[in-house]
Parts: structure tokens; sequence; C-alpha cells
């Protein structure tokens, strides 16, 4: 791993000096405010098992109490309210059935303009619909679903179902190829898939049910079942022994379906995502601990009352999307936005008008977006009535300061407290952030720690990093409920992504950080080989993998450099077979790695620079030196000593 402890983060000593409190206004409203804040505090300090079995107690409900809070006999494989029994489907949807039935719990836009609206009455009926067509089908508990959709009502409808029925499903975003698509149903080992013809994005159609059926071509002999939902009304081929359209399945289904029982631990979901070797893991979560995450912070953080209309912008095919789309919400009974598209479609003030239309009034976004909507002027949004809006939100990377300052004036209108939430798919809910109506936010900084979260930050030997500005590995100090519960079918490699750094004593994040003086932390970035380019977590080994699959290429490295909108970019060196390309050669083919790639992984992962190298560079020992080509893509001075070097003379190639 190559990570300068001491790395200093970009924002400047006179950033971190302005502070934005609440306002009175807001504060005197908010759901938690700073009394409720102290005496969370002061709970979960005292006594942590009983501080989350009293909120587990109050905020979920249980079919069979449990008695066990925290199970620590497998530690670090940590299990929360044993022997409890629930389900999350009844929790989001049948609780609401008496006192919000007829609210609206889904508003729907489809890029093309389409609009729907959905009340929990609705919605439950939608589930238990599509429940009983999957059990029609013989799946049920402990089946593994895969979910490759487009984001429309019907992915948070296949998720609850599932979830209704004890069925672990596993989303994998739709902008994935149909190559990751193959690996994740195999890992797996899914016997059904829930697609659709297509989805619409940019003005394109992106052909979800071709992409599936390459992936199913070959392989995935799991797969019994295709369920496709009609979207774009584009041709596409159906295998009449496994492919059931999702009208005619759920046509003459009941629109109630008992929910399944399930232990607290029983899997909810699968999300893969990508860690420093050449294969992504299936994150696994837990069914009551995670619907505990996902619910209190959906209040605590988004401060939710029964008038919000709430918008996260974020895809269901990652984390963000499960926890503040189709579950956490939902459970706190909330409206939300749902938005099939680009942002940039059909100009770049779709996101803002989708905020006057239906009234938005908390938006949560990640960086990159702003940065790009930043990028198109101060004109655009002012066009639209944004007065509604109450409570912005930032998540996925550290947002720089100058775009939350962007996001404050010209979004908030300086009205609006911001919400910079450090979280990750293994945690499955936000753990460090501001309580919008108690904590003063400073720019860059998702400041402090959520009642009975013990972030810490560590130094190489695992002390407590108390000197302000000092860098060093994020950690968290105890067990919390909605931690993921291991990888799916690879507990040694949770133990050892996790838990071995520093002997099991508390969970690693993977990220670095620091504190400043008052104690609020400043993330600084990954200290493993995963990039964070426009918030998506790409492992750098997955990349390269790909790309010495094609037949020229020998050998690959691949290093972040930073971006002005996606916060990185991927950047490829590349080592062919035969002679290096030049000139015409190598353009050509750094088209067709870009494309290959593409075909490989999805777009999201495709390179922005390609450099073509007669060698990378190595230690004598054959480690490839990172560091060195990280510096060359950033266009640094090269500070590291180059003496171990194999071929000294490579340095010139690198820098193209
Ligand atoms: C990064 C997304 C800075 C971090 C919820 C983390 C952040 C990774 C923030 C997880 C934030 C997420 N400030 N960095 N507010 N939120 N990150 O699993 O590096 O897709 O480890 O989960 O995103 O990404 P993931």
């Amino acid at each position: 791993m190559i990570f300068t402890m001491n790395t200093p983060v970009v924002e400047s000593v006179l950033d971190e000096q302005r502070r934005f409190a609440p306002s009175a206004e807001f504060a005197a409203a908010a759901r938690v405010r700073a009394a409720d804040l102290e005496a969370l505090r002061t709970q979960a300090a005292a006594d942590p098992e009983a501080f989350w079995a009293g909120l587990a107690r109050a905020e979920l409900g249980w079919r069979k109490l449990f008695t066990r809070t925290l199970d620590a006999t497998e530690a670090p494989n940590f299990r929360w309210f044993v022997d409890g029994e629930l389900n999350v489907s009844w929790n989001c949807l049948d609780v609401h059935l008496a006192e919000r039935g007829h609210k609206t719990a889904i508003l729907f836009e489809g890029e093309p303009g389409d609009r729907r609206c959905l009340t929990y009455r609705e919605l439950h009926g939608e589930v238990c619909r599509f429940a009983n067509a999957m059990k029609a089908r013989g799946i049920g508990r402990g089946d593994r679903v895969v979910i490759y959709m487009p984001m429309v009502p019907e992915a948070v409808v296949a998720m609850q179902a599932c979830a209704r029925i004890g069925a672990i499903h596993s989303v994998v975003f739709g902008g994935f190829s149909a190559i990751s698509l193959k690996e994740r149903i195999e890992d797996a080992g899914a016997r059904c898939l829930i697609t659709a013809d297509g989805g619409h994005r940019g003005g394109n159609v992106v052909e979800l049910k071709a992409a599936a059926d390459k992936a199913l071509a070959d392989g995935c002999d799991t797969i019994d079942t295709v369920f496709v939902l009609r979207r774009t009304g584009a041709p596409i081929q159906m295998r009449v022994d496994r492919d059931v359209w999702w009208h005619d399945a759920i046509a003459l289904q009941a629109d109630d379906c008992a929910p399944d029982w399930v232990d607290a631990e029983h899997p909810l979901f699968l999300l893969y995502t990508s860690g420093s070797t050449g294969r992504p893991k299936g994150i696994q979560h837990a069914s009551a601990g995670y619907l505990l995450g996902a619910k209190l912070t959906s209040r605590w953080v988004f401060d939710l009352r029964d008038d919000d209309v709430f918008w996260c912008t974020a895809d269901v095919g990652w984390v963000t999307g499960h926890s503040y789309v189709a579950y956490g919400p939902l459970a706190a009974g909330a409206t939300i936005v749902m938005y099939e598209g680009a942002p940039t479609f059909p100009d770049g003030g779709r996101f803002w008008s989708i905020c006057e239309r239906l009234g938005v009034t908390i938006f949560y976004t990640a960086p990159t977006a702003i940065r790009a909507l930043m990028k198109l002027g101060d004109d655009l949004p002012a066009q639209y009535d944004l007065s509604k809006l109450r409570l912005l939100g930032s998540v996925g990377e550290p947002i720089n300061p100058e775009a939350w300052m962007w996001y404050h004036r010209v979004i908030g209108r300086e009205r609006c407290p911001i919400v910079d939430t450090w979280w990750q798919t293994e945690t499955g809910a936000i753990m460090i952030a501001p309580l919008p109506g108690v904590t003063s936010t400073k720019p860059g900084s998702c400041t402090q720690p959520l009642p009975g979260v013990f972030a810490d930050i560590v130094d190489e030997d695992g002390h407590s990093v108390t000197t302000p500005e000092a860098g060093g590995y994020l950690v968290i100090r105890k067990p919390w409920p909605s931690m993921l519960r291991t990888i799916w079918g690879d507990n040694a490699r949770y133990l050892a992504t996790y838990w071995e750094k520093f002997q099991q004593r508390f969970y690693v994040a993977g990220d670095s950080a620091h504190r400043d003086r008052d104690g609020f932390f400043w993330i600084m970035g990954r200290i493993d080989d995963v990039l964070n380019v426009a918030g998506h977590r790409l492992g750098t080994m997955e990349i390269e993998s790909a790309l010495v699959a094609h037949p020229r290429i020998a050998e690959a490295a691949v290093v972040g450099r930073p971006h002005e909108i996606k916060g990185e970019s991927v950047f490829a060196y590349v080592v062919c077979r035969g002679a290096r390309p030049v000139g015409d050669e190598a353009a050509s083919l750094t088209r067709e790695l870009r494309a290959w790639v593409t075909e490989q992984l999805g777009a999201i992962a495709k390179p922005d620079d390609i450099r073509y190298t007669d060698n990378l560079p190595k230690t004598r020992s054959g480690k490839i030196m990172r560091r060195l080509l990280r510096a060359v893509a950033r266009g640094e001075a090269i500070t590291q000593d180059i003496s171990t070097l194999e071929n000294p003379a490579i340095i010139d190639q690198l820098r193209g």
C-alpha cells in the first residue's frame, strides 16, 4: 500500500474557519435538537448495546421480539438482535397502511417526461402482486435474485418483493456490462433475474434485456426465471421456457401477500462493490440491523417530516439507492422522488425543474453531479423555483469547498443546511454526518459521528491520532447494527479486508482521514487500490484485469488522477505485446481499448487516458511502483527514491 500518513488535505486553513450554523428556525423545528443529540450520545456512550436495543424496539415492528442484542461469539462476524423475527417489507409498507395508506410513497418521473404516483397502499399492492408472481415460479426464502433494471418504481417493487418473501436480492447497476452482470449472477448463484427491455438515459435507450441475454448465453446455469418489465417498448427476444413479461406474471396475482417472517440476521441483500483485487465482492447485509440503520439515519440526518418530499438521486444499483430510496425513507413513511434519467437531459436544468415541479424539500446527491451542474453556471438553477428546498445532502466522495459553497449559495439560496454524509456499502447507513438542526457545518467536512458510531482515526500502530490535522486510518471501534455481516461466499476475505490490519480490534474502512481542532472529521480518500470516479468505486485491479484480457496487452497498471468533475479519472499505463504503438496506431488502439473496457466492465470504468510504455516501473522485487505512476499521471515532480527502479530510463516514456 502506498500512502503517506501526513498527506495534507486540499482545504486550506482559511476554509476550515468557515462555519454555517443552522438557522434558529430550522433548529427549533428539527427532529433532533441539541438536547436530544446530547441525550443520545450520553446513552450510546454509557451502554451501546442498551442504546441500540432501545432503538430497535422502538423503531422496528417485530413478529417476535429479540431478547439478545449483540452476539459477539464469532466476532468479528457480529450478529444483532439474533432471536428476533421480522419482515423488512412489512416494516416499510404494511405499517403505514392504516394511517398513511393514501399518502404518496413514490413520485416518479421518467426521462421522456412520463410521470407516475404511487400511494403507500398502491405500492403495497404492487409489491404483493410481484411477490406472489415470484412465489408462483417457486422462488422463496434464501433464493438469490439479481435485479438489473432502470430507475423506475418497479425496481423498488422488485427489491421490496424479495424482502417480503425472504429472497436475497442483488441489484446490479444498469450501466454495468453483460460480463459484469454474468460474474455477479454466478458468484451469487442466483436463480432469478429481473430486468426490463431497456431504460432511458441521456436521450438513448439502454438495452438491458439484450445485455442480460448476452450474460445468460454462456454460463449462469442457475437462472431458471427471467422477469422482463416493458419500459421502452423496443423489440427484444423472449425465451419461452425462461422469460416472463412482468405484466403477464402479475396479471392474475392477488394484491396481498403474507410476509415471510425471517430471523433478524436473515440476509436481506448482497451488493457487489470493488475492492483491491480483480474480483468484486458481494457485501452481505442482514435484515433487522440494516433496516434500523437506514430508517434511523433517514430521520436523524434528513430530518424527515410528514410533508417532506425527499429526493435521493442515487440509482438503486448503488448502496445509496438501497438505503435512501428503497428502504430508509419508506420505513420512515416519507414521500420519495425517483427519476429515471440523466441530470443533463434535455438540458442541465432537469434536476432543478424536477425539484420545482414535484416540490422537493430535501435533495441528496453526489459531489460529481454538483460539480458538473456548477460548471453549467448559475443561470440554469436561477430559472426555477427552488423555494421549497429546506435541506441538501452530499454523498459518495469528498466535496470540495468550492462545490459546497456553490450548492449552499445557488441551490440552497443560503437557507438550507448541507449534510455531508460519510458512509460505505459496508456500513449500510450514514455513519458520520451533521445533524442538520444542531451541527454547525464546515465546507468539506462530514463533521462528527452519529450517536452510537464510535469512529476514530488511528496511526500505523493502531493508536488514536490526537494531533489535530494529522492523518491516519479511519476506523470504527465498536460494531453497529447496519454493518456488513460478511462477503458472500468468502468470509476469509471479509476478515482480511476489514479486520486483519489491526488484529480485529476495529473495523478498517479503507479511507484516510484527519480531525481538526473541533474534532470534525475530514475524509482524505481511499488508502487501498480503489478509485472513486464520479462517486463510483472502481478497483484498479479490476480494470487492469480487463485490459490484460485484450489480446494485444501484456501488462497494465491503473491509477487515479484528479479530475475537475468526476473527482478522479482512470489513467492506464499499458505494455503491449510486440512493439510499442505510436502515432495513429496508438490512437486507434486507445479507442479499441476504451471500447473493450466498456464491454468488459461498463462505461464507468473506461480509461480516460492510456499511455503506452515498454515496461512498467518496478522495484527489484518486482512490485509495480504505483506511487510513481500516480505522480507521473498528475504531472507532479518525482520525489521518491527511484534508485531501486529496474529500468530508470522508463520514466521518460511514462511521461509521454
Ligand atoms: C467515499 C457510498 C468523503 C469513501 C455511500 C468511502 C466519501 C466510499 C463520502 C464508499 C463523504 C463516501 N466524504 N468520502 N461524504 N461518502 N465517500 O461503498 O471513500 O459506494 O469509503 O458507498 O466513498 O463508497 P460506496
